[in-house]
């Protein structure tokens, strides 16, 4: 029998009609003489009803077997108002069973007591349920938004190669072996940042592509081995058309999916002052809890803890809670304090006029004044302090900070907080490589104010990049590039790549720019983060089809696998016993 309907279509206007539902059994429940079937299929489910003359059809029959049921559409005496065909059921003529299940190893449920681990070696079982085929629901719509969005602005999707040329800049690549040219390797793109690049020369005006990318780093809830980007290029563009086109399609995302109107221009703050008051360069600004300078109110201070902090330029910081933080709560905000490299985390506490804490012994009555002023304390508070190089202070308190919002729950999860962050460092010094590296890549544009001496000035010197940042998250980023030879030249030379080095690796680049390139700016953002966030995801592995786990493994066919010695020997690789 052909299906007449999807399990989720069938309501009062139906009744009488003959119909053909398929799907799955999702609960058998036997009430006397009588049977109820819920069908499930991927729209919805729909109550079948066996009444006594045909139980025979049921007899051997179980959850998740596959059925085809005929019957007629009937009133429910009872009706269900949670679900749009609650109102009716399918008193069943015939039932034909498609196919058999086993005993599956969790219930498919939506909220369901199983590990991961299980959930993810039984991936399509774990697809099955309605929480996780929503979120693959809502992504396909959030990638649809996006195409119709660029192409009605004119944007071309080109599709760039997956089989790259592996650089020394970025993350780790990952190594394809090539078979017809021996000992040498493709490198899976990071992005498709040098083609598209590249595609501005060649004059395609406006780029975008829902990409695959793949990065071989160390794996957390927000980051998976192969990703998706949402990349985009726009020629003759300065960085801020760039950030109003992903503005629009951004918005549009959270209108249609979520029903929220961000009628206001996204804030744009420089990288200095998300520092300063927030300690991340992706703010959290659903709260407020800004860190503030304490130098000034401890420049005299008896203090132990922060004896000679002047002469050892390191700076006093802290935030102030509006609350009197418990023991526990302490406990759990000092260990944050640990995870960044801080011994402790002192506090004082504030209540009606009376201080208690690790440093309130030690408070002169001037520097009790002076912090009562500075964070404006009325009955009662909590402040966090510690002292330290200013910028790791700020990293360390900027985790506090997100820390005291989860405990006291300042971070609602339906609030959502856009803004861009403008002005990043060009530079970042890596311990590892005892140098300064490109903070974003090397072909990102200094801005006009470092343009002059970028190249000594490392420390100060800023990029034309940009980042779009979601309730502490990066969703995105993007910049200005350089299209001038020589601004790429003096750049490589600063993150101290020697003429051999960009001959071999981005010669073939750079090339391009000798034959006419309009200047070009662009933005990539991670569609599975944006999807994680929308659904309230924990992590991304809840919003990718199949997902690898935190070591990289596909649990499911447990890839990365060993292969036939056979396949290595073509590929001239020593065979491993
Ligand atoms: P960037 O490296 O900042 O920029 O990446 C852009 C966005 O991609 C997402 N992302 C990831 N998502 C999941 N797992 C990962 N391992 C992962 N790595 C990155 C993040 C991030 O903000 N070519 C430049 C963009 C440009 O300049 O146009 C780029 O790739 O959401």
């Amino acid at each position: 029998m052909k299906r007449t309907h999807n399990c989720n279509q069938l309501n009062i206007s139906n009744v009488n009609q003959e119909v053909t539902l398929k799907g799955w059994i999702k609960k058998i429940r036997k009430m006397g003489q009588i049977t109820f079937i819920d069908l499930r299929d991927f729209y919805g489910i729909t109550q079948i009803v066996v009444n006594e003359n045909k139980q025979e059809l049921i007899n051997n029959l179980k959850p998740e077997y596959v059925i085809s049921i005929t019957g007629k559409v009937i009133e429910r005496k009872s009706k269900n108002t949670d679900i749009p065909t609650g109102e009716i059921e399918i008193e069943v003529e015939n039932i034909e069973l498609i196919n058999k299940s086993e005993l599956t190893p969790f219930v498919i449920e939506n909220d369901v007591e199983v590990s991961e681990e299980t959930r993810m070696s039984y991936r399509y079982l774990d697809l099955r349920r309605q929480k996780i085929q929503n979120n693959m629901l809502l992504r396909a719509k959030v990638n649809s938004i996006i195409r119709k969005e660029f192409e009605a602005d004119n944007f071309v999707e080109v599709e760039t190669p997956y089989f790259g040329k592996s650089t020394p800049e970025g993350a780790r690549d990952f190594l394809v072996p090539s078979r017809l040219n021996k000992n040498t390797f493709y490198a899976l793109p990071q992005s498709p940042q040098l083609y598209k690049q590249l595609l501005m020369v060649s004059g395609f005006d406006k780029y975008y592509q829902i990409v695959r990318c793949f990065r071989d780093e160390d794996l957390r809830n927000d980051r998976q081995p192969e990703f998706t980007q949402l990349d985009m290029e726009m020629s003759f563009a300065s960085a801020a058309e760039v950030q109003d086109q992903i503005e629009k399609v951004i918005k549009k995302i959270f209108l249609e999916v979520k029903g929220i109107d961000f009628k206001e221009k996204l804030i744009k703050m420089p990288f200095r002052e998300a520092i300063d008051l927030y300690g991340s360069d992706k703010p959290d600004i659903r709260f407020d809890l800004k860190i503030n300078t304490l130098n000034e109110i401890f420049d005299k201070t008896e203090i132990k803890l922060f004896e000679g902090f002047k002469e050892n330029k390191l700076s006093i910081r802290g935030i102030c809670v509006e609350e009197l933080l418990s023991k526990k709560q302490l406990e759990i905000l000092t260990e944050t304090a640990k995870q960044k490299s801080f011994n402790n985390l002192a506090f004082a506490k504030f209540e009606n006029g009376t201080w208690s804490g690790s440093i309130a012994s030690s408070l002169s009555d001037s520097e009790k004044e002076a912090l009562v002023k500075q964070f404006n304390i009325k009955e009662k508070a909590t402040i966090l302090l510690n002292v330290g190089k200013y910028d790791k202070i700020s990293d360390m308190l900027g985790a506090v900070r997100n820390k005291v919002a989860e405990i006291l729950n300042l971070n609602d999860p339906n609030d959502y907080k856009l803004l861009w962050i403008i002005d990043f460092p060009l530079y970042e010094w890596s311990d590892k490589e005892s140098r300064y590296v490109a903070a974003h890549n090397p072909f990102t544009m200094p801005n006009i104010k470092s343009i002059d001496d970028f190249e000594t000035n490392k420390e100060d010197a800023i990029a034309d990049s940009y980042d779009l940042v979601l309730n502490g998250f990066e969703l995105g980023s993007g910049g200005v590039r350089i299209t001038d030879s020589e601004i790429q030249q003096r750049m490589f030379e600063a993150v101290g790549l020697d003429d051999e080095t960009i001959e071999k690796n981005f010669g073939w680049f750079i090339n391009a720019y000798k034959y006419g390139a309009p200047n070009h700016a662009g933005f990539a953002f991670g569609i599975d983060r944006v999807i994680m966030l929308l659904t309230h995801s924990e992590s991304i592995r809840d919003v990718i089809a199949f997902p690898k786990n935190s070591k990289g493994i596909d649990m499911m066919n447990d890839a990365p696998s060993y292969v036939e010695d056979q396949q290595l020997t073509e590929l001239s690789i020593k065979t491993i016993k």
